[in-house]
């Protein structure tokens, strides 16, 4: 095998701080368009900041129309009904996002099949979709998250639930990544506690989950045009996992337990802005990939803080609830990783057995935040291992950047380990 030795980071332009969002009229205007959609959810339609950016719009003499029913995490149907929205309703010379992580997905699809042609599943990953790569440039995005967590601005995936296979897969590729991100914190401070705490768990495991992957020269040496987004654990992305974990530390509890802590609210903005830019060119692994059917398949459980008109597991609570016990599976692929993660997030009473460091912080966190007790406590039990294993070994693409190799009964062994957490 020849072995990688290239590496490539994509990002984003990034305005950051207090009032950042206040800007995004003059941003627009320099883009030279005349008619802009605004995407959002009702959640967030409530809470007034996709208006007040129209109107911001607007006053630079641009056509602004709000769209505010993005579903809360997206499924095949409520995209496309988002997309005919932006069809029968265009055209558009650019898109603001103005949300988390459901509506900024929202606003990549209807930006690809208004620019480009064909249908949703055209271009949905295989083997759910046809994998088709757009052939044109999309218009402009600027992506305005709301909440703390999934670094969807600066990535290059749009994430949805097939309803009818009970299977969440995505769309992937360069040319969805938004043109400029605005991560305004004080947007984000009437996040309900309970989106405050998955969305973090969110952000901790895309930290984790790349700074444990499979480094980039571990894999066979990749032609130009067989690059992929999602290149493996390299020195860029580290630094960003590294900080975003630090910034967690110290905000994290603070934000959940105290909402109007604008300086938590602040660091927490920047931990998922870091954990994105990371993530979003090293990739994820085994928490994500268990994460797809704890969320597909989901029975009765209704989380605080969310919509109640459906039963979810949000993707964040998902993420978190197999992390500690794929964190002690993966250590010995890099135990030094595994504890310096642990000492980043504050841990400071050891274990005799180092592997059990990391899974003890995070369970610890996960209690102090409301996380539910493992996938018991959101209606699985070991009856449905078999059933999550199917659904987790389908996400190839994520388990490929595991840092060993992972089998169907290892991923058994995880979820049956997650039923209860402490
Ligand atoms: N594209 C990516 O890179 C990527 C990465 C991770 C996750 N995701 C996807 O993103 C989605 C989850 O996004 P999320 O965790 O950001 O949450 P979300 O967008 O689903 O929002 C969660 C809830 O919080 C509400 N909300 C959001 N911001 C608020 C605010 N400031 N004030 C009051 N209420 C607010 C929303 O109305 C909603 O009810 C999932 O579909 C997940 O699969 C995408
Ligand atoms: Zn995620």
């Amino acid at each position: 095998m020849t072995q990688e030795t290239v590496f490539t980071y994509g990002a984003p332009a990034l305005k950051f701080g207090a009032g950042a969002s206040e800007e995004i009229g003059h941003d627009l205007a320099s883009y030279d368009v005349r008619r802009v959609l605004v995407v959002t959810d009702p959640g967030v339609a409530a809470t007034g900041h996709p208006q007040r950016v129209a109107d911001l719009v607007a006053a630079q003499g641009i056509d602004a129309v709000v769209f505010d029913r993005a579903h809360v995490e997206p499924t095949d149907a409520s995209l496309v009904e988002a997309v005919e929205f932006a069809r029968d309703n265009g055209p558009w010379d650019a898109f603001v996002a103005v949300g988390g992580g459901s509506a900024i997905d929202t606003a990549k699809a209807v930006n690809l099949l208004t620019s480009n042609p064909g249908e949703l599943m055209d271009y949905v990953n295989a083997p759910v979709g046809k994998a088709r790569a757009p052939q044109h440039p999309l218009k402009p995005l600027v992506a305005v998250p709301t909440t703390t967590g999934t670094g969807s601005e600066s990535t290059t995936i749009c994430v949805l639930d097939v309803v009818s296979l009970k299977v969440k897969t995505g769309i992937s590729h360069p040319r969805l990544r938004p043109t400029l991100a605005v991560v305004d914190p004080r947007l984000t401070a009437t996040q309900p506690a309970g989106v405050t705490a998955a969305a973090g768990m969110d952000i901790l495991c895309h930290a984790l989950e790349s700074w444990t992957a499979r480094p980039f020269d571990a894999y066979p040496r990749k032609a130009p045009e067989q690059r992929v987004p999602y290149c493996g654990a390299n020195p860029v992305a580290d630094m960003w996992a590294e900080k975003a974990l630090t910034l967690l530390a110290s905000s994290f509890r603070r934000a959940v337990h105290h909402g109007d802590d604008e300086q938590a609210r602040e660091q927490m903005a920047l931990a998922a802005t870091f954990a994105g830019m990371g993530f979003g060119n090293a990739g994820v692994h085994i928490p994500h990939a268990n994460a797809y059917p704890i969320a597909g398949r989901v029975k009765e459980f209704r989380p605080e803080g969310y919509p109640h008109d459906e039963p979810m597991v949000p993707h964040g609570m998902a993420v978190s609830l197999t992390a500690p016990e794929a964190f002690r599976f993966t250590f010995d692929a890099s135990p030094e990783r595994h504890v310096r993660a642990a000492e980043l997030l504050g841990g400071d009473d050891r274990p005799d057995d180092a592997r059990d460091f990391l899974p003890a912080v995070l369970t610890r966190l996960m209690h102090d935040i409301g996380i539910p007790n493992g996938i018991g406590a959101v209606g699985y039990d070991e009856g449905d291992v078999d059933d999550l294993v199917e659904g987790a070994v389908k996400q190839q693409r994520l388990l490929a950047t595991a840092p060993k190799e992972v089998t169907e009964d290892d991923l058994a062994g995880i979820l049956n380990e997650s039923l209860e957490l402490w």
